[in-house]
């Protein structure tokens, strides 16, 4: 039997993106951000590219909350669109929404995102998962880094997208997501589509830090 038919699909996914996630990981926007050498305009852009993301993601939730394959994932405990609109309107004041725009990298993840949302229910899980357990991980240490580097309340404004108040135990609910992504109801084939959109998941957030890099470079 081979591997695949064996191993938890929890496992599988992680596996199969451990590469790219060093890659983003050692990206040089964010080592640059969480080595605390860019100003808080950096970190107010990335923001905003996030907004555009999580819009993807959140706007048709309900319209998904009912399909068999994406409907166990969604959780209003995850949503961080207000979160980001809150943490938005203090880096950027009142007038935030009207600059806002999307690096040509964000607009076409948010677009691969959209069309998984409307056309492939388990392709939009490859994206819930790589954004939302990422962020209630990594995510972390990025939320320590902005208080400790912008000065930012601990826990509040500027850094709420990374506060999930919702969910009081995250190894707890991280468990139980991977429960979720083994009863996947979706047959092998099927299985290794959303580990590849996962990996085109991981290399769309590498084009955005790449994109931030150059007009963050830290030479500037
Ligand atoms: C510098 C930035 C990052 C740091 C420091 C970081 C760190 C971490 C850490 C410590 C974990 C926990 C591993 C575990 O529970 O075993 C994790 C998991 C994860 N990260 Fe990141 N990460 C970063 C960036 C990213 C990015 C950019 C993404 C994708 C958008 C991402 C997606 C994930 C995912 C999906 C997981 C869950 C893996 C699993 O258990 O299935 N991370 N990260």
């Amino acid at each position: 039997m081979d591997a695949s038919a064996t191993t938890p699909f929890s496992t599988l996914i992680r596996t199969a993106s451990h590469e790219q996630h060093t890659e983003a990981e050692n990206s040089s926007f964010m080592s640059d951000m969480l080595g605390g050498r860019l100003g808080v305009a950096a970190y107010r852009r990335y923001t905003e590219q996030l907004w555009f993301v999580y819009r993807a993601l959140e706007s048709a939730s309900q319209a998904l909350s009912a399909d068999p394959v994406a409907g166990p994932f969604i959780r209003p405990e995850l949503a961080r669109t207000a979160h980001l609109e809150r943490d938005l309107a203090h880096l950027g004041g009142s007038g935030w929404r009207a600059e806002l725009r999307p690096l040509p990298s964000t607009a076409a993840y948010a677009a691969r995102i959209e069309e998984c949302t409307r056309a492939w229910p388990a392709g939009y899980v490859a994206h819930h998962y790589t954004r939302y357990l990422g962020d209630l991980s990594g995510g972390q240490i990025i939320r320590g880094t902005a208080e400790k580097t912008w000065g930012f309340e601990r826990k509040g404004d500027g850094v709420r997208f990374y506060v999930f108040d919702g969910i009081g135990n995250p190894a707890a609910f991280k468990r139980e997501y991977r429960e979720l992504l083994d009863a996947l109801p979706v047959d092998e084939l099927e299985k290794q589509r959303v580990v590849e959109e996962c990996r085109r998941a991981f290399a769309l957030n590498t084009a955005v830090f790449g994109e931030l890099g150059q007009e963050f470079p830290l030479s500037a």
